[in-house]
């Protein structure tokens, strides 16, 4: 079966829901962690559509590298004099050691099954006192496999149904004869791979909607409130010692 990410209407389809929830539970964090980005040079890992290399550039960074694997989800990114628009796999893709003052990526390291390397690429990559800013869906959210709420007879919402929280490795979901494959790790997993990667772990974050997000996406906020959507994470890499 297909990847879904490389299906063009799986991807426009992603793309005009993303706002109801990253416009208010998923930005606002993000911008509460990120640094003032002017003159910084950003790499954007599966920038999807652009999304956050765009507001990156706009923000006042002096350039940004937008790394995506899928060719549909690129097709959506708009011309920008300081964006570069790269096909690649975050994976294999190499950059020199220090060269990018700040890494940021959007709900894309849960499909990456080698966490822990990509995060070692990363810190070499940073300059000392860069950071890297990411969001993964929140790991209670794909622990299990169902992917819906339990219900009572009627309908009524019961709880999300968190099962198999330790057992990490792949989590497959498959709509319309597509496939996307995400890797769940626990909370946990994502701290340890920061640690390891010699960056320092400055904040982790489970937002709840904004004011805003809960007058205008009720239902979505309500149901982030009972079990988070996306976990926010931001790391330092530090100065070397001096002397
Ligand atoms: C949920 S979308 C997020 C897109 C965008 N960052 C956003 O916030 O809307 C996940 C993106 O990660 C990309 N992706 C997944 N695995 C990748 C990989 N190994 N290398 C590069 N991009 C990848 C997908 O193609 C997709 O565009």
């Amino acid at each position: 079966m297909r990847n879904g990410w490389d299906d063009p209407q799986a991807a426009g389809d992603y793309l005009a829901r993303r706002h109801s929830w990253a416009d208010y539970i998923e930005g606002p964090a993000v911008r509460s962690v990120l640094p003032d980005l002017s003159g910084m040079r950003v790499l954007d890992l599966g920038t999807g559509g652009g999304e956050w290399a765009l507001w990156c550039a706009e923000s006042g960074a002096e350039s940004v590298e937008a790394v995506d694997r899928s060719p549909a989800m690129l097709a959506h990114a708009p011309v920008h004099p300081r964006i570069r628009w790269i096909q690649a796999d975050m994976q294999t893709v190499q950059y020199p050691d220090a060269c990018f003052d700040c890494v940021v990526s959007g709900l894309a390291f849960h499909y990456v099954e080698d966490y822990p390397g990509l995060m070692m690429r990363i810190a070499r990559w940073l300059k000392p006192g860069g950071c890297l800013v990411f969001t993964v869906e929140h790991p209670l959210k794909y622990a299990n496999t169902q992917g819906t709420w339990l219900t009572d007879e009627d309908g009524n919402t019961l709880a999300w149904p968190i099962d198999c929280y330790l057992d990490t490795g792949p989590r497959v979901e498959e709509r319309n004869g597509l496939t996307w494959t995400k890797w769940h790790r626990t909370i946990g997993g994502y701290v340890e791979g920061v640690l390891l990667s010699g960056l320092k772990l400055t904040a982790l974050l489970e937002p709840g909607a904004s004011e805003e997000g809960w007058r205008v996406q009720r239902a979505i906020a309500e149901g982030n409130r009972r079990r988070p959507n996306v976990l926010v994470v931001r790391a330092d890499k530090p100065h070397p010692r001096m002397g």
